[in-house]
């Protein structure tokens, strides 16, 4: 990689920050797209935050990214931002523009609206499962909505958060919203069309959900969030059911486009080719 003085630089900011796939997908990009630029990955701690932002956005940087523990302290230092954001408080891009502002955006709804899109054939009048309530499924609900959904049931370990998210979310949405514990799969299984893993839970050292997938209609579809493994256990299972089954690959992919845009002003394709460069890289990590 070689840069000139006029490369556009931006950065990816986590705690811890070596797993981030971020470079390798903006990398990938530059380099199809023959543009000079660069996207560095920066581990910052939560008490540096804010004062590093400051920092990148003085030394010149285009942009952030900005992952786990930071999403919500973005989305609180910025001067404007999207409705995905502010529906979910939190931020993982952080546009520097030329007049000193900072704007937040939320990618994460449209990266998970997108995959959606592009692996299923519609959502308008059908039933949604989605398991977890946390950050992820606030993006989630927003992205559900968009595509039409009729309902979501909304499952989570602690049904009080749960119940408490749909409450918070109903007057943003179309979609029926409601909510319950995880025991609650029983009766929700059998209706869905699609079923969404918002967890952190079959992710590499995380003990996967345990749900009976007999329950579910055999055209159901799975979709986990997790893409370490690129096959979570509940993928796994489903597939040897029948199942059609979405990775989640195709959300990272996806959420990272507008940023890439952002940062270098070129709208980039997801492409076979960059599934395969991540799932490489995922093979090394
Ligand atoms: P994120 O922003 O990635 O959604 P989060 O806000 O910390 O992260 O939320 C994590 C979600 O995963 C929560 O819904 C959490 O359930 P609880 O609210 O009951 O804690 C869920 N989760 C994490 N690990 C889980 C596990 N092993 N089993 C079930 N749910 C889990």
């Amino acid at each position: 990689m070689t840069l000139t003085g006029k490369g556009k630089i931006a950065g990816v900011v986590g705690w811890p920050i070596s797993q981030s796939l971020s470079p390798v997908l903006h990398g990938y990009w530059l380099k199809e797209l023959k543009l000079d630029g660069v996207l560095v990955p920066l581990a910052v701690r939560r008490e540096e935050f804010a004062r590093t932002i400051i920092s990148l956005q003085r030394a010149g940087f285009r942009g952030v990214n900005v992952t786990v523990p930071h999403k919500e302290a973005a989305f609180a230092l910025a001067h404007d931002c999207d409705e995905a954001a502010r529906a979910a408080s939190a931020a993982n891009l952080l546009i520097f523009h030329a007049d000193g502002r900072i704007e937040a955006r939320n990618t994460d709804a449209v990266g998970l609206m997108e995959s959606v899109r592009t692996s299923m054939s519609r959502l308008e009048d059908r039933s949604v499962l989605l398991l977890g309530a946390g950050g992820a499924a606030r993006g989630a609900i927003l992205a559900l909505n968009a595509l039409g959904a009729a309902r979501i049931r909304l499952l989570n370990r602690h049904a009080d958060k749960a119940i408490m998210l749909a409450r918070a979310m109903q007057p943003l949405i179309k979609s029926e919203l409601t909510a319950g514990g995880l025991e609650d799969w029983k009766s929700a299984a059998p209706e869905a069309n699609l079923i969404i893993n918002s967890t952190s839970a079959g992710m590499k050292g995380v003990s996967p959900l345990v749900l009976d997938l007999a329950l579910l209609k055999p055209s159901a579809t799975l979709l986990d969030i997790v893409y370490n493994p690129l096959e979570t256990p509940l993928l796994r299972d489903a597939k040897a059911r029948g199942h059609h089954v979405i990775d989640g690959l195709g959300m990272l992919m996806h959420q990272a486009a507008p940023s890439f845009e952002a940062f270098f002003g070129v709208k980039p394709d997801v492409t076979p080719g960059l599934r395969a460069r991540l799932i490489e890289a995922l093979s090394h990590a």
